[in-house]
């Protein structure tokens, strides 16, 4: 799927189903399952790597799983995050991304908003496809304490709100939203003509993407509300996939249960 299509998607209203994958085994199961896009995620750090946060993954990890990834998927749409210190200033950004561009990602993920207005433009000037990730930024979180609902108070909303609008205009094409109220979701994603894609914040954005351990339940210990076990009425890890993209394209996932 080529990065345009996602506004298509939304054009038209059909959502857009996004799962993480790190190894080709997995990413040829999202693929075949029809998920729309595939985030090589710097969750990578928690998920593979047994670390507590994602601060440790390097661009040599992110080149190599996204290159293994890339190599076996023929339709998703393949996402990877720029992690943590590699979009500093515009030179490293522009190098970096390059990098994962040229292993096959054909969209890097960055979080945070106005502040790396300079780094977009330039990615932007150099024909990389961003996806913005606002609300909780994982980069941020140091210990499970600060995994925390953004976006409650009134200045914290109005931030997101006129982050996401900045990164609209610097020609972003896509927008995670991560675990912020899900009416704050909807103010965002009927202000903005690109896509959001949300995990934890409701059903009105255009799309949802979970980390595709936790939607399985191979991820251990006492999981945020808005992670549904896919696999516990399915019996196999392709109808569990296949159950996700059904549930996000019908609107059944998430429930207001599953929201904030
Ligand atoms: O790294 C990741 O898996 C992510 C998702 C939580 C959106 O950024």
């Amino acid at each position: 799927m080529k990065h345009s299509e996602l506004s298509v998607f939304k054009e038209n209203q059909h959502k857009i189903s996004c799962l993480t994958a790190y190894d080709a085994s997995m990413a040829k199961l999202l693929d075949q399952a029809g998920v729309d896009a595939i985030l090589i995620g710097d969750s990578l750090g928690m998920v593979i790597q047994g670390a507590e946060n994602t601060q440790s993954v390097s661009m040599h990890d992110m080149i190599y799983h996204t290159s293994i990834v890339s190599k076996v998927c023929s339709d998703a749409l393949i996402i990877a995050d720029m992690p943590f210190k590699s979009y500093d200033n515009s030179e490293d950004a522009l190098n970096n991304a390059k990098a994962l561009i040229d292993v096959g990602a054909r969209m890097v993920k960055l979080e945070g908003g106005s502040e790396h207005s300079e780094v977009i433009k330039t990615l932007i000037s150099n024909n990389i496809n961003i996806c913005g990730h606002l609300g909780l930024q994982p980069q941020l979180v140091v210990s499970s304490d600060d995994y925390r609902v953004q976006g409650r108070d009134e200045s914290s909303a109005r931030e997101i709100i006129s982050n996401a609008s900045c990164l609209e205009s610097l020609g972003v094409s896509a927008l995670v939203l991560e675990c912020i109220p899900s009416n704050l979701a909807k103010t965002v994603s009927e202000k903005l003509k690109i896509p959001t894609i949300g995990i934890g914040a409701g059903r009105d954005c255009d799309g949802q993407v979970l980390v595709s351990y936790d939607m399985l339940g191979i991820t251990s210990g006492k999981q945020p509300r808005f992670v549904r076990n896919f696999l516990k009425n399915q019996n196999t890890i392709s109808d569990a996939l296949e159950s996700f993209v059904a549930e996000v394209k019908e609107g059944t996932f998430p429930l207001q249960s599953e929201s904030y």
